[in-house]
C-alpha cells in the first residue's frame, strides 16, 4: 500500500534554516529505500525575517493550514534583533498551545562515539526520557505588568497547574515508562517550597500511580534531581515535570549526553486530534548560522520520533542505525563535539548509510 504522509516544513530562524532541508534530504533518502512511503513537504516561511515584513511570526490564520497535515518539522525560533518572548510566543508556543501538544518528549542517551563529561558514567548507563508537560505550568502565559517604568512598577508570571492537566502529561509519562524496559519513572517535584500547585501535582502522582501496578516509581525535588543526574544517572529512566523544572532539566540531560546539537524533541499530541511538532532542541544558535556548522543530528533523531509516532518504526529505526553508525565515527562530529566535520558530511554520511 502506497503512503503519502503530509508534512508542514518550518525552518523557522538561524540554523532552523540549514538544518531542516537536510532533514529532508535524508528523509527522501528513505522513501528512495521505502518506494511504497513518500513525503510531501509543505513550506512555510514563518520567524524573524517574516516578522520584519509582516509584524507578526506567523500569520493570524496560520494554524489552518498546518492542522490537516501529519506532523510538523519544525527549526527553531529565534532572533537576536526580536525579543524572545516575541518570538518564543509569536510562533512556537502558538503552535505548540493551539494543538494542545501537551506533552513534550526529551528522550536523552549517549550515542556511540560521543563523549559525556560525567567522569565514571558508561553509556548504557544514561538513558532516559524526560516529558515536559508543555501547556501550562510556569508557562501558562498568565499575568501582566502595571506601572511601567515607575518606582511601583510591578510584574507576574503565574504558574498554574489544572488536575486535567497534570493527569494527562502523568498518565503519558508512566504509560511511556510502561513501554521502556525498565518500567520506571521518576517524578519530579518541589513541592518543599511551591505549597499548592506541586502538592497537587504529587498527590495526582500517587493516584495515576495507581492504575500502573508494573511500574516503580519515585519521587525527587527538582534541584536534587540535578545532582542525581550527574552522580547517579543509571538510577533515572523516565522522568516528568513541569514545563519550566523540565525545560532545565532537559538541556542538563543534553549536555551530559555529549551536546546539545545531537538532542531531538516531539510536542505531541497523544490523543492526536492535531498534528505532533518535531524539533531539535538546540535553539536558533546565531553564532553559526549560514556557515554549515550546525550538527544536523538533532534533527534526524527527532524526525525518527516523527516516524515511530506516525508508526512507521522499521523506518525510523533504519534511520537510528544510521545515525548512530555516522556518531560512531570521530571524523563525522561538528564542532559543538570537538571535530571538524560540516552538517553536510553529516547529512552525506547518514543518507549513504541509509542507502546502503
Ligand atoms: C526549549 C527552549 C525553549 C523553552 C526556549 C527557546 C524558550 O529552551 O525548548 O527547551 O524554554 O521552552
Ligand atoms: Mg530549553
Amino acid at each position: 500500500m502506497n503512503k503519502k504522509y503530509q508534512i508542514a516544513s518550518i525552518p523557522g530562524d538561524g540554523i532552523g534554516k540549514e538544518v531542516i532541508p537536510e532533514c529532508e534530504k535524508v528523509l527522501h533518502a528513505l522513501s528512495a529505500q521505502n518506494k511504497n512511503i513518500e513525503f510531501n513537504f509543505e513550506h512555510f516561511d514563518w520567524g524573524g525575517d517574516y516578522y520584519r515584513k509582516h509584524g507578526v511570526m506567523m500569520p493570524e490564520d496560520g494554524l489552518d493550514p498546518l492542522r490537516s497535515k501529519d506532523a510538523i518539522l519544525f527549526g527553531s525560533a529565534g532572533d537576536p534583533k526580536i525579543p524572545d518572548h516575541i518570538t518564543l510566543w509569536g510562533l512556537r508556543l502558538k503552535i505548540c498551545q493551539g494543538f494542545d501538544q501537551y506533552a513534550n518528549v526529551r528522550p536523552t542517551r549517549i550515542l556511540p562515539g560521543i563523549q559525556t563529561p560525567l567522569r565514571n558514567c558508561q553509556p548504557d548507563q544514561l538513558d532516559w526520557v524526560i516529558v515536559r508537560e508543555n501547556s501550562e505550568g510556569e508557562y501558562s502565559g498568565l499575568g501582566g505588568r502595571a506601572h511601567q517604568g515607575h518606582p511601583i512598577e510591578v510584574a507576574s508570571d503565574m504558574s498554574i497547574l489544572t488536575r486535567v492537566g497534570v493527569e494527562r502529561v502523568q498518565r503519558y509519562a508512566f504509560r511511556l515508562a510502561q513501554s521502556r524496559p525498565r518500567k520506571h519513572i521518576t517524578v519530579i517535584t518541589k513541592s518543599n517550597a511551591q505549597r499548592h500547585a506541586m502538592v497537587m501535582w504529587d498527590e495526582i502522582a500517587v493516584q495515576v500511580a495507581k492504575e500502573f501496578p508494573d511500574v516503580t516509581w519515585d519521587k525527587e525535588l527538582v534541584d536534587a534531581a540535578t545532582a542525581r543526574m550527574v552522580n547517579h544517572p543509571e538510577s533515572l529512566d523516565t522522568i516528568v515535570a513541569t514545563n519550566l523544572h523540565a525545560d532545565v532539566l532537559s538541556d542538563l540531560a543534553a549536555a551530559l549526553a555529549g551536546s546539545l546539537g545531537i538532542a531531538p524533541t516531539g510536542n505531541i499530541d497523544p490523543e492526536r486530534r492535531y498534528p505532533s511538532m518535531f524539533e531539535p532542541i538546540h535553539g536558533s544558535a546565531f553564532d553559526i548560522m549560514g556557515k554549515g556548522l550546525a550538527n544536523p543530528i538533532g534533527t534526524f533523531w527527532s524526525a525518527v520520533m516523527m516516524l515511530d509516532f506516525l508508526g512507521e518504526k522499521d523506518l525510523g529505526a533504519k534511520l537510528m542505525q544510521a545515525i548512530e553508525k555516522v556518531t560512531a565515527n570521530p571524523k563525522l562530529h561538528t564542532r559543538d563535539l570537538g571535530g571538524t566535520a560540516m552538517m553536510k558530511d553529516v547529512t552525506d554520511a547518514v543518507i549513504a548509510e541509509i542507502s546502503k
